[in-house]
This record gives structure tokens, sequence and C-alpha cells, in this order.
């Protein structure tokens, strides 16, 4: 039998997509989720062919020009890419594939979760109950913001930016989107576009981010733009944490500029701006957008699918990302 390619996977993955992986490859696996130094990861890539990564290694220039020869491609398992230096990869002949379209749905069910968590202050309901501090109903308890005919401010009308609008839609939200491109009207669906964020800023009385962290995009909502936000404006942050500046978002929460934030990412994960724990009106989550066993293993499917396109059927990926 013909030698498999060998992967090297970074992390510990779902077990189907192990199994997958071990179906197809020589699959050097880390069953025990050990966080990999550089090191230890240009060790066990010796010899091996492909790399398959999450977005919680950085895999920058300085990684990949100490990879061996023997790469040629790195499959990460996650649509956001941010973490690789692709031109970096590029130069050495490595190709790059992400995970696009499987984790839509599911990015923008918690997107909607923390929407309605954050305008709803369920987790303040819930603190309560667990605490044992609620004595009963009251009329001016815990009461929060509807959505029903509110304005939602989408910021990235792309795959998960318009899961997300369909989902307000469904709750009596009117859309208004900032994108680099305006859609074509049929894919709009009514929504009404903004060709800049400071145009679209003041309409918003919630603001959901679905764009990329890019340089363009890094603190994007800084304090200036939090300004331009309506009083009392809801913020929803499922994209990256690196999109939104702590200290301005912190003083707006606390200051009622803004009434509530929801947030999935953060900038600098794993490490949480301990601020954040003590915000009432914070409704906080651990990354968790693409945390369901279908969109999981379905990430892993893809992955594994860019893996083989190239190093057992020897075509071009079907998911590559450029510089
Ligand atoms: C992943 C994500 O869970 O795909 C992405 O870009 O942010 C998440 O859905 C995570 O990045 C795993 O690599």
């Amino acid at each position: 039998m013909a030698k498999r390619p060998v992967v090297v996977a970074t992390r510990h993955f779902p077990e189907a997509v192990e199994a997958r992986l071990q179906a197809l490859f020589d699959a050097r696996l880390n069953p025990e989720d050990n966080a990999l130094s550089n090191e230890e990861l240009i060790a066990r890539a010796q010899g091996a062919d492909g790399l398959m990564v999450a977005a919680t290694g950085k895999v920058d220039a300085d990684l990949i020009a100490r990879l061996p020869q023997s790469i040629r491609i790195i499959a990460t398992f996650s649509v956001g890419y941010e973490h690789i230096d692709v031109a970096a990869a590029e130069r050495r002949g490595i190709l790059v594939t992400n995970t696009p379209d499987v984790l839509t749905d599911a990015t923008a069910e918690i997107a909607l979760l923390l929407l309605l968590g954050a305008a709803r202050r369920a987790h303040e309901g819930a603190a309560m109950l667990r605490q044992a501090q609620w004595t009963g109903w009251t009329p001016t308890q815990l009461m929060g913001i509807g959505l029903t005919g509110k304005r939602l401010g989408i910021v990235g009308m792309g795959r998960i930016g318009q899961a997300m609008a369909q989902r307000a839609r469904a709750n009596g939200m009117e859309i208004h989107y900032y994108n680099r491109t305006r859609l074509p009207v049929e894919q709009e669906q009514g929504a009404t576009y903004y060709s800049t964020v400071e145009a679209l800023l003041p309409q918003a009385q919630f603001l959901s981010l679905h764009c990329p962290l890019t340089p363009q995009t890094t603190k994007l909502m800084d304090a200036r733009r939090i300004a331009m936000l309506p009083n009392g404006a809801v913020l929803v942050n499922t994209a990256r944490g690196g999109i939104v500046d702590d200290d301005a978002l912190i003083a707006a929460l606390k200051s009622g500029k803004l009434a509530a934030a929801g947030l999935d990412v953060f900038d600098g994960e794993p490490k949480v701006d301990p601020r954040y724990f003590a915000i009432e009106n914070a409704f906080i989550l651990p990354h968790m957008g693409s945390a369901t066993i279908e969109t999981r293993n379905a990430m892993g499917f893809r992955a594994i699918e860019n893996l083989k396109t190239v190093l057992i059927d020897g075509k071009q990926p079907p998911h590559r990302v450029m510089a």
C-alpha cells in the first residue's frame, strides 16, 4: 500500500473528525489537547505533509519559516484565518484553507442568543435565581428592551451577517447594514445599505458585528464610533474581540451610553478583560459561536476535504484563502 500522507492535528478535534483523519491519513493526533509550543509543533511536523490547526494557535511568519519543507498545506478548523500569516505561507508555497459556510447558522444562532440575552437581561435573571435572590415577581423587575420594530445595524453582511439578518427579521427587527460592497437587491431583502460604518451607527439601536478582523477593522468600535450609536443601544460581537476597544466598550456600558452588550469573543483570548466579569449589562460567553456537534463535525470534515484534495487527489483545495 502506498504511503499515506502525514497530517498533524494541533488540537483534539471531535471524535468523528479524528476518525476520518485516521481513515485517510497517517494522522498525528493530540488526544490530550496539549498546548503545543512552536518547537513541539515543528518537531511533530517533521516529515509531515499537512497541518490541521485551529484559531487558537498563531501560525506567524516565524513559525512558517521554520516548518519542514515537506508541509504543503495548513488547513484551519475555522472560517477566520487572521491567526495565520497567509502571505508568509504563500511565499513558502504552502496552501492555506479555511471552513466557510458550515458554521454560518450556528454563529448566527449565538449572535441572536446574545442579542436577546443582553436585551432581555437573561443572565441577570438566571443569576438572581441561582443565587437564591429572587423574592418574587415585581412590576419593575429586570425590565429589558424589546426587539420588535427596532433597527438592527449589521457590520459585515457576508454569510453570517445575512443569516443574522434573517433571524432578526423573524423577530420583527428592521435591518440596516454596512458592507464594503452593497449586496444585490434580491439578497438585501429590504435591508438599508450604508456605504460607511459612520453612517450606519446613528441608526443602530442594536449593532451586531460580523466582519473579519483585519488591520482595517482592528478596534473599529472605539470610543468615537461607540459615541455615534443611539443612547441605550445594544452591541453584539460574535466576530473577533479585537474589533472592539475594550476600554471604550466598558466605559459605555458603565455610563449607560450602551444599555447592554452580548459578547462571545474577546481581545487576547483566552484571556478576558476581568472588568467584564463585574459588569452586569455585559452578557458574555466563552467563544461558543460554532459549538454544536453538527457544526464542529462539519468544520472538521471541511478541513479534511481541503487536506484530502491537496494531499491525496493532487488538486486545488475547495476552500483556499489568499493573502
Ligand atoms: C471556531 C471561529 O470555533 O471559525 C471561526 O473563525 O471563530 C470559531 O467558530 C474557532 O475559531 C476554532 O478554530
